[in-house]
């Protein structure tokens, strides 16, 4: 699956902080149950990547990518472990060396025209914005859309259920990201039902 077919799968790629492995399988079918299946899991904790292989075996209906991507050699580990694409908050020659070198579809992280423009020449027209609100967010986006209207973006940091209806208008928005589907109080309490119903209102948001 292409990145651009993953981020038209759903209105907003939930942004997964996941510390205890044992929360993944739920997390996943909680966020699926409620209508989102694209699943961005952040390796910023020890359990990301066992995370990733679990809901990768037992939640077949997610897709699931991984996220804060910072080094090359991440790219293999992640696909070893069931990821079907991943995520950096920027993009480096080396980043982009290794992500093709492992064939993992990549949504790189932007910020400046400069950057989408080196995203473009290295091949890459679907990008997140990131982070998006100190980026200028809607009209960064708008400006953007003006040279850069071949790019599909996925703006990410900061967007809100209020602020992504107007953001998900825009020609130049496939999803937006955010972590607002996956609360620390929620996972920690295990109320996985309250996790489906934030993915039902976000399912919902594209109009
Ligand atoms: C992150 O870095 O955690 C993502 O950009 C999500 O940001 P958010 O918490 O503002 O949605």
């Amino acid at each position: 699956m292409q990145i651009r077919e993953i981020m038209r799968s759903c209105p907003v790629m939930p942004v997964l902080v996941i510390e205890k492995t044992e929360h993944a399988v739920p997390l996943a079918k909680a966020l699926v149950a409620g209508g989102i299946r694209v699943l961005e899991v952040t390796l910023r904790t020890e359990a990301a990547l066992e995370s990733v292989r679990l809901i990768a075996e037992q939640v077949p209906e997610a897709i699931v990518g991984v996220g804060t991507v910072i080094r090359p050699e991440q790219f293999k580990q992640s696909r070893d472990a069931g990821a079907r694409f991943a995520v950096t908050p920027g993009l480096t020659p080396k980043l982009v060396a290794g992500a093709l070198e492992v064939g993992i579809p990549l949504l790189p992280g932007v910020m400046t025209p400069s950057e989408v423009i080196y995203a473009l020449e290295e091949g890459f027209d679907a990008l997140k914005l990131f982070p998006a609100e100190q980026a200028g967010s809607y009209g960064m986006l708008k400006a953007l859309g003006g040279p850069l209207a071949e790019v599909l973006f996925c703006p990410t940091g900061g967007v809100t259920p209020e602020s992504a209806p107007k953001l998900l208008a825009l020609p130049n928005v496939g999803c937006v990201g955010g972590s607002w589907l996956a609360p620390k109080d929620k996972l920690a309490a295990g109320d996985w039902a309250a996790i489906t119903e934030l993915a039902k209102a976000a399912a919902a948001l594209r109009g």
